[in-house]
């Protein structure tokens, strides 16, 4: 199709009809250099409000947690050396203790009758026992078919007429077995969340599978299916498109005043801090800092709050749910200043023991750092719990929010957390581009880590002043077009919906773990009844390398290994899982493809190498 191109004013186009009164070159320009400036897209509503975060009060029992994990050497880690000096020892008793095959449990919580959760959370299971395996033997397959597309087309028309035979109190020919409590929404129409005035679009998992083009890919030739997303996420072509306008019509460092397009990247940037503020729900862009990511997220916060703040005799706590990176790091400030690392332990279900928690804090404990979402295990943590009592205890608060920030509404303010850390590339951003949120309390106290340029105010060679946080922590030229691709992640996430997200994950991952659970020598690693994303499984007879290799022959991506959390998988007896981790662009047919898999290694047919 030919567009008439007006050239002045008073021309016609070419239905003969006039066109408007044309601008005059300056406004031309001038419409141009914004044009250019604006993002492409459509232009994001405010983050939603507060969601409260999910609790849950685990079992008390105590294996070795509370005592100080003597300095020794560590065992081997070809991935992540963490040796030296203040490195602890893995708590071997664990898996000397545990049975290799753990039965299935209902959460300790539940049988106690504990109080297990907040209100305001309605998803991860909240107030119920794990329903993953509830009934021990796990139901036929497709009883839930429907489930994980009931926010999308197609799947709608099913739904709708599964729930109105509910509603009818007409019997379903085939009603889910292993619900009776009638736990699932999506089986009890009472359940089922009304819309709320001003709701979104129904999620449509189609729609948003278009928006990502490497899911179109073909793997030993067939459909690439991605499960690896606890490793990374695939970028929508919104991100995509994003960092090519920067740097086709933005690129420059980020001296705003220097010209024109050290303007444009200034803004950009600058912009996509705010969107990150407006993400976690700080109180100001300059609580944000970015980093590379949250592994050196962490590391900034133990190079500075962690040297200024923490001395011999002073005690840091972990989880043993924790990743090497919320490990190593206070490892070495400990070694590095003679403190002390403590471990929260967890209960059999991968549930962190707040009781445990409580009987390691004290007056020297200065820091609880702790993952907000296991990256193994996939356990959602009581964060709200745990900070609340770490500040009780006079201590301050990191969240490693790596894993969650992808999977729920995360509000920083809300949890009070002193630290709040995650990696753009895990919620459909860019590599190489992480943040840090700190209080601006924090941060005003707080040394920088790295020196250079673009953060000082003045330099002699008798001293230096910096700038105020953030720039304080951002010496050199900076990840720019990622943080703006960032950015764009969080604007294409918000679009979408967290809360829609977290729901049509909810039932990807039920659909998944109850299928791995029907499975003859499927050992699923981590039951926890809050959980998000990860479906961790051992299959009895098969390295964890074999699953993995027969899943990518099938085109099926999962990370096989100890996904640089070798404490938590000591701790049920392993040292390595396969760990398919979903996100909202799988489907309940990849997972099937997945199951189609795993059933035929279990039934000993195509066994790898044989
Ligand atoms: N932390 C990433 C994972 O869990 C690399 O796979």
């Amino acid at each position: 199709m030919t567009i008439p191109t007006p050239t002045s004013k008073g021309a016609e186009g070419l239905s003969g009809a006039p066109l408007p009164d044309l601008p005059d070159e300056a406004t031309l320009g001038a419409l141009a250099s914004a044009f250019f400036r604006a993002l492409p897209g459509a232009a994001l509503p405010p983050a939603d409000p507060v969601r409260a975060q999910v609790a849950s009060a685990p079992e008390l029992s105590l294996a070795q947690g509370g005592s100080r994990l003597a300095p020794a050497p560590v065992a081997s880690d070809p991935v992540d050396p963490v040796g030296g000096a203040g490195a602890f020892v893995v708590p071997q008793a664990y898996a000397a203790a545990l049975p290799q095959v753990a039965p299935p449990q209902v959460p300790a919580g539940v049988a106690e009758g504990l109080p297990l959760a907040v209100p305001g959370s309605p998803y991860y299971f909240i107030g119920e026992a794990s329903p993953y395996l509830q009934s021990g033997a796990a139901p036929a397959l497709p009883e839930n078919r429907v489930v994980a597309r009931s926010f999308g087309l197609p799947g709608e028309g099913e739904l709708k007429a599964l729930l109105a035979e509910i509603a009818a109190g007409r019997p379903l020919a085939d009603a889910p077995a292993a619900d009776p409590g009638g736990r699932f929404y999506f089986i009890d129409a009472a359940k089922v969340p009304a819309a709320e005035p001003g709701a979104r679009a129904p999620f449509d998992v189609n729609a948003v599978r278009r928006d990502f083009p490497i899911l179109q890919e073909r793997v030993n030739g067939k459909p690439l299916v991605w499960f690896d997303n606890a490793a990374t996420t695939h970028k929508p072509q919104a991100v995509i498109d994003r960092l090519a306008h920067f740097y086709a019509h933005e690129n420059s460092n980020i001296h705003r005043g220097a010209h024109e397009l050290a303007a444009r990247a200034t803004d950009a940037y600058e912009a996509a801090r705010q969107k990150v503020q407006r993400f976690l729900g700080a109180g100001s862009a300059d609580e944000i800092i970015f980093v590379r990511g949250a592994t050196e997220a962490i590391n900034l916060v133990a190079k500075t709050w962690g040297v200024q703040n923490i001395g011999e005799g002073d005690e840091i706590v972990v989880s043993l749910l924790e990743h090497h990176a919320n490990i190593v790091p206070w490892q070495q400030l400990a070694a590095q200043v003679g403190a002390k690392i403590r471990v929260i332990p967890v209960d059999d279900n991968g549930q962190l023991k707040l009781d445990e928690l409580q009987k390691l804090l004290n007056p020297r404990t200065r820091l609880v750092s702790v993952t907000q979402v296991s990256n193994a295990l996939g356990t959602v943590t009581p964060i709200k719990q745990v900070i609340d009592m770490a500040h009780a205890a006079g201590a301050r608060v990191l969240v490693d929010g790596a894993q969650s920030v992808s999977h729920m509404r995360v509000n920083v303010q809300a949890l009070d957390a002193d630290f709040f850390v995650f990696s753009g590339h895990k919620i459909f951003g860019p590599t190489g581009i992480g943040v840090v949120y700190g209080k601006a309390a924090l941060l005003e106290q707080m040394p920088p880590w790295q020196g250079g340029g673009n953060m000082i105010a003045d330099v002699t060679f008798e001293r230096t002043l910096f700038q105020p946080a953030p720039n304080k922590f951002e010496a050199g030229t900076g990840n720019i077009a990622d943080a703006v691709g960032l950015g764009a992640a969080l604007d294409y996430v918000e679009r979408i919906g967290l809360e829609n997200i977290a729901r049509y994950e909810h039932d990807l991952l039920v659909y998944a773990t109850r299928g791995l659970s029907s499975i003859a020598g499927v050992r699923l690693i981590g039951t926890a009844a809050d959980k998000a994303s990860v479906a961790s499984f051992v299959l009895a007879g098969y390295s964890t390398e074999e699953v993995g290799r027969a899943l990518n022959e099938e085109g099926i991506a999962v990370r096989s290994g100890h996904h640089c959390a070798q404490p938590i998988l000591r701790r049920f007896g392993v040292e390595t899982t396969v760990r398919p981790s979903l996100a909202f662009y799988n489907t309940c047919e990849e997972i099937d493809r997945m199951l189609a898999v795993v059933r035929r290694l279990a039934r000993g047919k195509g066994r790898v190498g044989a």
